[in-house]
């Protein structure tokens, strides 16, 4: 039976500020994912803080808030079968030292907080930022 979802994927300041956002973008291209809707902004600190408001208790919150609102970002709708989960697979583990070959964090992390992408961790998750990013 088919599972067509849509995800929400970030590609990063670290990411953005090295040029690698078109790279990123065929990789996922390359493994199947449609960009159904893309655009480059940059967060201020309180809309950083609202989009990671459920690690709002974690000892990073602030550090990592400050990260992502730091400089510009490239939001995506992304689109293909079982896409939250294929998507957490090629990114691979938070942590780049920790993520598998051929990921994204492997290839162009370089620390937990700069791991160059994020992605919606469930079905729930990615409506809601969808949402956050999408709804007019
Ligand atoms: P992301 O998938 O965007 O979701 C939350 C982010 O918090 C995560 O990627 C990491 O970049 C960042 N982060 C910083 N420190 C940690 C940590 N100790 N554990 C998990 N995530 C962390």
């Amino acid at each position: 039976m088919s599972n067509l979802e849509q995800t929400l994927s970030i590609i990063k300041p670290d990411a953005v500020e090295r040029n690698l956002s078109e790279e990123i973008k065929q990789v996922f291209k390359n493994n199947d994912f449609k960009i159904l809707k893309e655009k480059k902004i940059k967060l201020e600190k309180h809309e950083a803080e609202k989009f990671y408001q459920v690690h709002q208790s974690k000892p990073f919150y602030n550090d990592l808030c400050t990260y992502l609102s730091s400089g510009a970002i490239v939001v995506m709708i992304l689109e293909k079968e079982n896409a939250v989960l294929d998507n957490r697979k090629l990114m691979g583990a938070t942590d780049p030292l920790k993520a598998e070959n051929g990921t994204l964090r492997k290839k162009y992390g370089v620390s937990i907080d700069k791991n160059s992408v994020h992605g919606s961790d469930s079905t729930e998750n990615a409506k809601i930022e969808i949402d956050f990013f999408f709804k007019n």
